[in-house]
């Protein structure tokens, strides 16, 4: 269909050419200061080449604005691009904030006041490894379903125009055409990834609109979904961290319009318990000149990443949280120290200065100290603490149901005298620690779907009592729907005997809300066994920055002088957690911390490095040994063929459709001639042709996975990112082909063919899969 338009759109060549600015005419009525020409942005008629980094204003102290924005102007870049978390202004229904952290327009004042422009994303949706993408908690009540958020379904768009109004009403005065800095704001974010609902998309773009948003909108896609949801007369930029000239050309395809980059990775982010990610200088910067030699323009994901303070942070689907660390290798360290990956970019963007555009010398580095290692000898039980409210339940519901954001949650119930068996519930979001009269028992553990655990037998009745943790709402897809807490029925089922579900509980809760607010907690000098809070102080002779070492503590969030620093966990990769000079008191300073599990020492130092790249598996909660097997004998393959080399994603349509719980996906060789195998992303596709959801997938094996010298998870596969990929193992014994990946579908699914992006990247890159067999079945594994 878009071909079509191009030709009309081609005869209007000169008229377009003079037309095309009319996008943001028709919005402002006076000739706009900025605009969207056929081939440049222009401001003031003149082009203008955006040179755009990332930043996320709720990610770095307030105090420290000012000397990352002016590292931003030092790097060559002249625009900001920064995200607005709705849920952060939002996070109780109808109770906006806009202050001290949360405020958006003295951002936008100081990045002015730094000769930056701003783009601004204002969602409603935004990802960005934040708690559910950016949508608030509240919207799960709005609807029992688990298909309505990012659609035109009133329980979404009501709330989603309200907040972009309230948006309008804040920053609408900081746009260009008001003498502010904001040049353009973004639609959504990448909807294409996620619908093809252009009513939605024309919805959002309407809210803006009335929101007297008046300077140019556009949308940002992945290369290989910019067609998808392209609307005519609205710009797209394409997202990539790899082959712009690919990018380009998709944009080139749908528009006739400047060239951007919506998104151009410089690393990635981390997520708990996988290995630290970083990003290629040389090729970046060589991509980076590649677009501004095409008369390109580009943002910069990350210029800066910082920290994702408090409990912001956000999940990987289908649930790998996010480390509080957002360093994400960005050229401006998470303590905005600059260094050679800084000054590659520097260099890299020197010869596309405009004429008489001068670069700064960066900001110094802020002062940084050595903290002793202080010990925290206080501690006060979870379950000894929790607030008074009790909630009744006969069967528990996802939190949200009882106005509980997110926190601790204890569940209590009788279960009478009897003999072993087995506790399950029908879900649990996110990590549960099970006691029998204050006896710990077992765990439940959504990453693995672990959501049941064997009691042993009782002579009398017991108290069960379930301590759940919510981590984070996952922030991509579908799986945005993440309702919280213990999902009933839970049920108890006696060895050989039928699931007796569990009735009558007590329910009651720390609800850490929007800040990580603390119950009053009764602490006592000593050691507590369990989830506890600790509590311990240093003094402080000057207010420096420093990362405190929490490499021997277990799991868990700490607060310093109040303020909810963020999450820790010993797994890694990341074993200390930014400390801003400015949050630090000159002299004494209290330090409370949960610790789910229990430290092994309890006592934390303050260090001058950060620690972003130890990965302790050991230390992460018990699972049970996999002995899962492939079970292929003797099963017809759904379909058996040789994918298209390159990096394009493709469809492969089976001869007739196959029911099955279990899908896999069996490499027998790759173009590259060698023994591995990789893939970036795996869908699979109903009769009518969409891609199936896949909330409830779990890997259920693979053949071998590169775990220590990069993150090549199989779990990669199905996280809906095409920027990750699982790789079969290379650093020690590595197998060879067939190679296998079986997906667990949580449920009988009828599969019709298999949508399959390859790794991404240059044509050398390792383990694309040429000749492959796939098998869908309700069994492919055997214990
Ligand atoms: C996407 C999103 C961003 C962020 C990056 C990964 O492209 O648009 O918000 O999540 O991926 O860091």
């Amino acid at each position: 269909m878009m071909r079509t338009n191009l030709p009309r759109r081609r005869l209007l060549q000169g008229a377009a050419a003079a037309l095309l600015p009319l996008h943001a005419v028709a919005q402002g009525g006076a000739s706009p200061r900025f605009a969207v020409g056929a081939s440049d942005f222009l401001l003031d008629g003149k082009p203008l080449q955006i040179r755009c980094g990332e930043m996320h204003f709720a990610r770095v102290p307030r105090e420290y604005w000012p000397h990352r924005l002016k590292a931003i102007k030092a790097m060559g870049l002249n625009t900001v691009c920064a995200y607005l978390f709705w849920n952060y202004h939002e996070w109780r229904e109808g109770k906006f904030d806009w202050s001290g952290q949360r405020d958006a327009v003295e951002f936008c004042r100081l990045a002015q006041q730094e000769g930056l422009w701003v783009i601004l994303r204002p969602g409603p949706y935004a990802c960005a490894e934040w708690e559910m993408g950016g949508l608030p908690w509240w919207l799960l009540n709005k609807h029992p379903g688990d298909a309505f958020l990012r659609t035109r379904d009133p329980a979404f768009v009501d709330p989603a125009r309200r907040y972009l109004r309230e948006v309008g009403r804040v920053l609408a005065p900081m746009q260009v055409t008001q003498g502010g800095p904001i040049l353009m704001v973004q639609v959504e974010n990448e909807y294409g990834f996620f619908g093809e609902d252009l009513e939605y998309m024309r919805t959002m773009r309407q809210a803006l609109l009335d929101a007297r948003f008046d300077v140019p909108l556009f949308q940002c896609n992945p290369t290989n979904a910019v067609a998808k949801t392209h609307l005519p007369g609205m710009l797209t930029v394409a997202n990539f961290g790899s082959d712009p000239a690919g990018g380009f050309k998709a944009l080139a395809a749908v528009q006739q319009a400047p060239l951007m980059c919506g998104e151009y990775y410089s690393g990635w982010f981390d997520t708990w318990g996988n290995p630290h990610r970083r990003g290629d200088n040389t090729s970046a910067v060589a991509d980076i000149q590649a677009m501004l030699k095409a008369n390109g323009s580009f943002s910069l994901y990350m210029a800066h990443g910082g920290t994702t303070f408090g409990l912001w942070g956000g999940c990987d689907r289908p649930f790998r949280p996010d480390t509080t660390s957002y360093d994400y290798d960005a050229p401006i360290s998470e303590a905005g120290w600059v260094g050679a990956k800084f000054n590659a970019y520097r260099e890299g963007m020197r010869p596309f200065l405009a004429a008489g555009e001068v670069l700064p010398e960066p900001p110094a580095r802020n002062p940084v100290m050595r903290i002793d290692a202080f010990a925290l000898s206080e501690s006060a039980p979870v379950l000894a603490n929790l607030p008074p409210r009790t909630i009744k339940a006969r069967t528990p519901a996802p939190i949200e149901q009882y106005d509980i954001s997110r926190g601790l949650v204890a569940y209590r119930v009788q279960l009478p005298a009897g003999p072993a068996g087995l506790l399950a519930a029908a879900k649990v979001r996110d990590l549960a620690w099970v006691y029998i009269d204050g006896k710990q028992v077992g765990t439940m553990d959504t990453r693995h779907r672990r959501f049941s655990v064997a009691l042993p037998a009782r002579s009398k009745a017991v108290t069960v009592e379930i301590l759940l943790y919510t981590i984070a709402r996952v922030n991509f897809g579908v799986e945005v729907h993440d309702r919280k807490g213990l999902h009933g029925p839970v049920t108890f089922t006696a060895k050989g005997g039928a699931a007796q579900a569990l009735e009558n509980w007590e329910i009651r809760a720390i609800d850490f809300d929007a800040d990580g607010t603390l119950p009053p907690l009764a602490f006592k000098r000593g050691r507590a066994k369990g989830p506890a809070f600790w509590r311990g102080g240093f003094e402080a002779g000057k207010q420096a920055d420093t990362f405190l070492d929490m490499s021997s503590w277990g799991q868990g969030i700490v607060w310093i002088n109040g303020r909810c620093l963020g999450r820790y966990w010993s797994i890694g990769p990341t074993q200390t957690m930014y400390l801003p000079g400015p949050w630090i008191n000159k002299g004494r300073n209290e330090i409370v911390v949960l610790d789910l599990t229990g430290p092994r020492i309890a006592r934390i130092a303050g260090l001058t490095e950060p620690i972003l790249d130890q990965l302790n598996p050991e230390l992460d909660l018990a699972r049970p040994a996999s002995t899962v097997k492939p079970a292929l004998d003797g099963v017809a393959p759904a379909h058996a063929g040789e994918f298209a080399a390159g990096g394009a994603t493709q469809d492969v349509l089976f001869a007739a459709p196959v029911k099955g719980r279990q899908f896999c996906l069996e490499s027998l060789n790759a173009f590259d001639g060698k023994q591995y195998a990789a893939v970036a992303e795996i869908s699979l596709l109903g009769k009518d042709g969409k891609t199936i959801n896949q909330q409830s997938w779990t890997i259920a094996y693979a053949s071998s996975e590169e775990l220590k010298k990069e993150d090549g998870s199989a779990l990669n596969a199905i996280n809906g990112q095409a920027s990750d990929h699982w790789h079969t193992a290379f650093s020690g014994a590595a197998a060879g082909h067939p190679h296998q990946l079986i997906i667990d579908l949580g449920q009988q699914v009828e599969v019709a063919g298999v949508r399959y992006t390859p790794r991404q990247g240059p044509d050398t890159v390792t383990g694309r899969i040429r000749q492959y067999r796939m098998y869908v079945a309700d069994k492919l594994v055997r214990e």
